[in-house]
């Protein structure tokens, strides 16, 4: 009976997919328990990459089961593309289990989700545009569909029936054109729910059974500690929990199974989309990170990321709302060729150094990183850094080590597992 989380201790994109997919090794279940398909999980086999966006980064491996969970908000034409696109490329995707509880996004919320970030101006975080925002919204004002009504016609003709209108005069207000069609909307969403009914089922009584039958679960966070709706840099992140208590919320599990709580953070800070972002980097180094990172760009919305220093003020916070008990470094590689590398150990804002993150967008945007220096290591060929993480004759570079020792000296939890490279091959366990 364990379950184990894997977190982003940053804004996301910190490489969770690899890490989840090394880990699924150990794993029977990999679940997903918030977010949507604003998410964007990178997975390479042998030389295939995979981009999963709603599909559990498991999918791939036949004996592990993928549930996604009802914290999850699903946009049932982006997952049956995936399912379909999976299947194309030789996997069954027999093994998925889909919460009846989950929400589902409907077409309106995406709409919305272009309308308010208009008007919101300054305030917009840049989203994704995949109506994450107007589909949590719709949750918590209880405005919503779930999985269990998308699978039942009647009942989803009647909220659609009801809720259609209310999101028209609501585009209309937001000076929207779209006109939305209750009965076109209807036709499309019950043929998706057909196509999805045999996978919906309820999810929480599902892994429980299966934590009692011993199964190891592993939880698979999206976005990162620092766009969570609660504890990230508000208003610029997501609008779910990132963090791992939301395992439980989002999974409906008990928060006693939660034993091993995993946090990925990047060798150093990337970000997509807007608000304040104290290591920021621009030139030729900003431009190294985003070339040799194979292309520091969204998985999602192929925006370019913006791109930092390592900054171990989020890293701490991080591990404290997460409570991590071990973390996973990745892209160390993609800093090798660098003569020096810095590290943000605090904030200098108003003559004094600020050690915790602040809640204030305004200090935030005020506050100057303190940087620690440290010296680089070699740009290695790919082969050479696989060699290193399969335990070969060759050891991580001592500049390496160092960077690593220094982290975890500042956090006070062990650095893991460490990424080198993109492929399998290219992590290794500590
Ligand atoms: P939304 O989640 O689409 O509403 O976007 C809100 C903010 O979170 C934007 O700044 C996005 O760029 C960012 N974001 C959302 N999902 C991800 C992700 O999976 N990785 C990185 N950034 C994300
Ligand atoms: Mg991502």
């Amino acid at each position: 009976m364990s379950a184990s989380v894997v977190v982003g201790a940053q804004f996301g994109d910190e490489g969770k997919g690899k890490i989840i997919d090394f880990l699924a090794d150990h794993a029977d279940v990999v679940a997903r328990f918030q977010g949507g398909a604003n998410a964007g999980h990178t997975v390479q086999v042998g030389k295939d990459l995979y981009a999963f966006h709603l599909l559990p980064s498991g999918v791939l491996r036949k004996r592990t089961m993928n549930v996604i969970g009802n914290g999850v908000v699903i946009e049932p034409a982006q997952l049956l593309k995936e399912i379909d696109e999976t299947r194309a490329r030789g996997h069954p995707v027999t093994n998925l289990r889909i919460s009846d509880r989950a929400h589902v996004v409907m077409p309106y919320h995406k709409i919305l989700d272009g309308l308010e970030e208009k008007l919101k101006g300054d305030m917009g975080a840049g989203t994704t545009l995949r109506g994450i925002g107007p589909a949590f919204e719709d949750k918590v004002g209880r405005f919503g569909i779930r999985m269990c009504d998308l699978i039942d016609p009647e009942v989803l003709h009647a909220k659609l029936r009801a809720i259609v209108p209310i999101k028209q005069r609501l585009i209309e207000a937001y000076g929207g054109s779209d006109r939305i069609d209750a009965d076109a909307v209807f036709s499309e969403h019950e043929a998706y729910g057909k196509r999805l009914a045999p996978f919906v089922t309820d999810t929480s009584a599902w892994l429980d059974a299966a934590l009692k039958r011993g199964k190891r679960i592993l939880f698979e966070g999206a976005q990162g500690t620092h766009l969570c709706i609660d504890h990230g840099v508000y208003p610029y992140g997501t609008s779910s929990n990132c963090v791992a208590g939301a395992a439980t919320v989002g999974a409906g599990i008990g928060p006693q199974y939660l034993t091993d709580i995993i946090g990925v953070a990047k060798a150093f800070t990337s970000r997509v989309g807007s608000g304040p972002f104290p290591t920021e980097l621009e030139g030729p180094i900003a431009e190294h990170l985003r070339e040799r990172g194979g292309g520091e760009y969204g998985t999602t919305t192929r925006r370019p990321r913006r791109v930092g220093w390592l900054d171990l003020v989020m890293l701490r916070m991080a591990v404290r709302v997460n409570g991590l008990t071990r973390l996973a470094v990745t892209k160390l590689d993609v800093l090798g060729g660098l003569d020096r590398i810095r590290v943000c150990t605090g904030y200098r804002h108003d003559g004094g150094i600020l050690k915790e993150f602040p809640a204030s967008m305004r200090i935030l945007s005020e506050s100057g990183p303190v940087y620690r220096e440290f010296k680089g290591w070699p740009d290695l060929p790919e082969d050479e850094w696989i060699g290193i993480a399969s335990g070969g004759r060759r050891a991580l570079p001592e500049t390496t080590q160092r960077y690593v020792a220094f982290i975890e000296s500042q956090i006070k939890v062990p650095a893991r597992i460490l990424s080198v490279g993109r492929s399998r091959a290219a992590t290794m366990g500590r």
